[in-house]
């Protein structure tokens, strides 16, 4: 595991979480747009992944439709994210408590979660089922027939655990989405959701919407693996409204320069606001400073 720079916390992934492998090239090629005939689906471009979750010991399935676009796959920081949530199931449920002022009140209901871009759903499913927690995943309209047939056939294991999971169209910037979904969550998720430049500031946007008009500390976790050099202009952007913390970086996987880097992104102003809670989300966890 490489060392992170000196002021970031820093999570341990349990090495042993098993995952069946995951083809993808982390090449700027990978990234093209969806197909235009996305539903119609042939049964020969399926493919099915197995994820084992160790920590709830059980298994969830995801259906990819790898021709039909990048919405359609699954990607490596959504991996990352998944081993990270596997890894830290406790220590995250538990914080989330913190940002709750103290109080209890969250022991007596479910962790609400949002994702963005979930595209096949992977990390949205996983932490419901991992954090026994009410999920929205969402993405692009016609991105989610496919999310919600893996909804669907992860539900049985969702309620064993405790978790929900609801598929909803939440385009980035798009403030009728935004209000649709409302601001009722404990954290934000997204994984590899910047690349495109012309995605920044809709996707910024949608964060100042969730982050820094809540009630209450809103955290994001971002598990991101860069590609371009002009991606530094997205996270130049984010750090004038949030607080970015690195908590997770891993090694690069053969033949890449650099591995899945997971975010940690609190809003400025919420902070300033309401100094007392601003503790950070992931501090519980097994932290090297
Ligand atoms: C590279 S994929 C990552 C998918 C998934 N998070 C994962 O890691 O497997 C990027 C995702 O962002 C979604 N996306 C792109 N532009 C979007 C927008 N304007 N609003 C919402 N989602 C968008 C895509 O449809 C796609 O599912």
């Amino acid at each position: 595991m490489s060392t992170p720079p000196n002021n970031h916390h820093h999570i341990d992934i349990n090495p042993s979480t098993i995952f069946e492998p995951v083809v993808l090239q982390d090449v700027p090629s990978e990234i093209q747009e969806d197909s235009a005939e996305s539903q119609q689906v042939q049964p020969q471009e399926q493919q099915q992944q197995m994820y084992n979750l160790q920590s709830i010991n059980s298994t969830i399935v995801i259906r990819q439709l790898p021709s039909q676009g990048l919405s359609f796959k699954l990607w490596p920081a959504a991996t990352t994210l998944v081993t990270l949530l596997d890894s830290n199931q406790s220590c995250i449920t538990n914080s989330i408590s913190v940002v709750f002022n103290g109080s209890d009140a969250i022991q007596h209901r479910r962790i609400r979660i949002l994702e963005l871009g979930s595209g096949t759903g992977v990390v949205g499913i996983a932490a419901a089922a991992i954090l026994g927690a009410s999920v929205t995943v969402t993405d692009l309209p016609h991105v989610l027939p496919n999310m919600q047939f893996n909804v669907d056939a992860n539900a049985k294991t969702l309620k064993l655990h405790g978790g929900a999971a609801e598929v909803a169209a939440l385009s980035w910037g798009d403030t009728q989405n935004m209000e649709a979904i409302g601001r009722e969550f404990d954290m934000i998720m997204g994984s590899d959701i910047v690349y495109h430049d012309h995605l920044y500031e809709p996707l910024l946007e949608t964060l100042k919407f969730f982050l820094l008009k809540s009630e209450k500390k809103i955290v994001f976790l971002m598990a991101h693996l860069k590609r371009w050099k002009k991606e530094s202009a997205f996270f130049k952007k984010a750090k004038k409204h949030f607080d970015v913390e690195i908590i997770h970086n891993d090694e690069p996987s053969s033949g890449s320069r650099v591995g899945v880097v997971v975010y940690q992104f609190v809003g400025k102003v919420w902070c300033k606001i309401k100094p007392e809670v601003d503790r950070s989300l992931t501090r519980p966890i097994n932290v090297r400073v």
